[in-house]
């Protein structure tokens, strides 16, 4: 069992509070935004909103894979999803909205963006990952933390807690049978995406040319 001084103790457990304070103000940032399009765009992008703070465990078996030790500094320097929010939005172009509109704010700092929209991964996998740095207020200084955002459409998260599930299930080797009728339910997803984007956009020229 090792053992912690009270100063590493502290360290961590001030460094988890200050991503606990990052998360809360991305979920108030998204959450006006969300409640903003109401006004500007007359429907809410997000259906959900989900974040959480990395366990310890997980933290610290992501130090050792990168081959270093286990300290709150290093956590802080090198891993850069100790912070996570998941957000599923109805439509794939309001993925793109959110993301400029918050991506513009000028306290967001963005640090790394993964479009696996434009560019899916081979295994299907489709969503948009960013990392970006917000201030925290601390009562004698102002932190800026990474939080991992990712961001997808209700189909494509759909797909990708299955594809986690059979990841995990098969212990990281899944069989190319399932493999390929995964590629062809993500191919699934992308065509309802598409075609509800394209239904809303009808939907959307008829409200404006006849509106209730
Ligand atoms: P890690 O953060 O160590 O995972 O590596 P990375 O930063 O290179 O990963 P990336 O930004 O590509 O992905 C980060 C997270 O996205 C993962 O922890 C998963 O939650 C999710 N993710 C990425 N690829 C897949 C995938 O193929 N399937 C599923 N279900 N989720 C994925
Ligand atoms: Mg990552």
């Amino acid at each position: 069992m090792e053992t912690h001084t009270q100063e590493e103790v502290s360290q961590w457990v001030s460094l988890i509070t200050y991503y606990k304070f990052a998360l809360d103000e991305m979920d108030t940032k998204l959450t006006i935004l969300n409640e903003e399009f109401q006004h500007v765009h007359d429907h809410n992008p997000i259906e959900h909103l989900k974040s959480r703070v990395k366990s310890m465990e997980s933290i610290q078996r992501k130090l050792e894979r990168k081959g270093l030790e286990v300290t709150a500094e290093h956590a802080e320097q090198h891993i850069h999803d100790i912070a996570g929010v998941r957000v599923t939005c109805s439509f794939e172009s309001d993925i793109y909205k959110l993301v400029n509109i918050l991506c513009n704010q000028d306290d967001v700092h963005v640090q790394e963006v993964k479009d696996y929209i434009q560019h899916p991964k081979s295994n299907g996998y489709k969503s948009l990952h960013l990392i970006v740095q917000v201030p925290v207020f601390l009562s004698t200084e102002k932190k800026l933390m990474n939080v991992e955002i990712q961001i997808r459409t209700v189909a494509m998260d759909f797909w990708a807690s299955l594809e986690h599930k059979i990841y995990y299930k098969f212990d990281k080797t899944v069989p190319k049978h399932l493999t390929d009728e995964l590629k062809e339910a993500a191919d699934l997803a992308n065509y309802l995406d598409k075609k509800m984007e394209g239904i809303r956009t009808k939907m959307d020229k008829y409200k404006e040319s006849a509106p209730l």
